[in-house]
């Protein structure tokens, strides 16, 4: 039996990912009820809602004035996010949000008064920093099994998107691109585990500008790329660590994960967003690589409601979530830090901190 009432949501946006946090969501049905969805395209809604249930609510404002929904999980485009939570907050529902939080830092920083304003919680992704085996490099860092981190590497090459997503044209657009897109995943796991950083370095070039969209309706018509394709970050955490993030949207890499490298050994997590991702160690005179046993049985892939069953629980029982706005707007506030020192050519303070979400096991 329940220890409480199931989070009554609706889904904003319901596109491409959203048949993912569906068919996550409905796993879970102690702990979240799907009331409906909206797109302003209404047949994803009706699309969605099909499949996952709920109604279709023609309106946004319907959705945010049903006293039925109490949590909003916007899964818009890039560039609504901010729009959509900002709303939602202000008439009192949660929100979790799907990256990034808000695509410049005046949206970021209102959506994160307006949540503590209205006493309502504001969540947000990546939320692979709650995958198994990312809580199991999170231990072993924090046991110092490799001493002191005193520099990681992250790789976030993801390829041609436009390849494969039929709409595209969003991710290539200011305030998207592959760091705010994908290097969000790597930076929120280094921030989770190695806390606040201070200061950014960035290099960022647009190394492919014309791009043309390989699938769906729009296959074949060409688009222009107008913010950078190839960003790479040198970010200093407070904590002294340095770490290296590369992130593009071009190419077939065999580099993935993040590598921490210590005062004692080596730690490797072949990536940042499967659950299920070997961790392995190797110390100064090991002769070979030695699998780090998860800490938890781990999801096989990304269990897409996990940042919604975590805020459903602790809204419940009225405990803090581990996903907060705050860290959400730190992660933004790095990634557009790496852009504004690429243009600038010289290092850039990060200014906003946070505090890390304690760990899972
Ligand atoms: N596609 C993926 O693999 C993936 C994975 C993880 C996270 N995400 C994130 O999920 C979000 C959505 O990505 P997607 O790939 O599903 O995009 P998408 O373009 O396929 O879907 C976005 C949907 O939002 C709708 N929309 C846009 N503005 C809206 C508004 N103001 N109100 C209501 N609906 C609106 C669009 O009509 C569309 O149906 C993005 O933030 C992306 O970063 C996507």
């Amino acid at each position: 039996m329940s220890e409480f009432e199931p989070l009554r949501v609706a889904i904003v946006g319901c596109g491409n990912i959203s048949g993912a946090y569906g068919s996550s969501l409905k796993t879970k049905p102690e702990l979240i009820k799907i009331m409906g969805a909206f797109d302003v395209m209404t047949d994803q809604a009706k699309n969605f809602v099909n499949n996952y249930g709920g109604k279709v609510y023609e309106k946004f404002e319907d959705v945010i004035a049903d006293p039925d929904v109490e949590a909003i999980i916007n899964l818009t485009s890039h560039h609504a996010h901010a729009e959509v939570s900002s709303k939602a907050l202000s008439a009192g529902k949660h929100v979790h949000s799907e990256k990034p939080l808000a695509t410049n830092r005046e949206d970021g920083k209102k959506l994160l008064d307006l949540a503590e304003k209205n006493n309502v919680r504001l969540s947000c992704s990546p939320f692979t920093f709650l995958g198994e085996a990312q809580q199991t490099l999170r231990k072993a860092i924090h046991d110092e099994i490799i001493g002191k981190p005193l520099i990681a590497y992250a790789e976030m090459n993801w390829s041609w998107i436009e390849k494969w997503h039929p709409n595209p044209e969003g991710f290539h657009q200011p305030g998207a691109g592959p760091m705010l897109d994908v290097g969000v995943y790597p930076l929120t796991i280094l921030t989770a585990i190695l806390g606040p950083v201070v200061k950014a370095l960035g290099y960022a070039d647009i190394l492919l500008p014309e791009r043309t969209i390989g699938s769906g309706p729009k296959a074949g018509q060409k688009f222009m790329v107008t913010t950078p394709d190839q960003v790479i970050g040198i970010l200093t955490f407070a904590s002294g660590c340095i770490a290296r993030i590369t992130t593009n949207f071009f190419g077939y890499s065999r580099q993935g994960g993040i590598e921490f490298h210590g005062e004692k050994g080596s730690l490797i997590i072949d990536t940042a967003v499967d659950f299920k991702s070997g961790v392995s160690v190797r110390n100064i005179g090991d002769n070979d690589w030695k699998t780090v046993p998860f800490v938890l049985e781990p999801f096989a892939g990304v269990e897409w409601g996990r940042a919604m069953f975590e805020l459903a629980e602790s809204i419940r029982k009225g405990t803090p979530q581990r996903c907060t706005g705050q860290q959400a707007y730190h992660v933004l506030d790095i990634c557009l830090s790496i852009l504004d020192s690429a243009k600038k050519g010289c290092a850039v303070p990060v200014e906003s901190t946070f505090i890390p979400p304690p760990p899972r096991y």
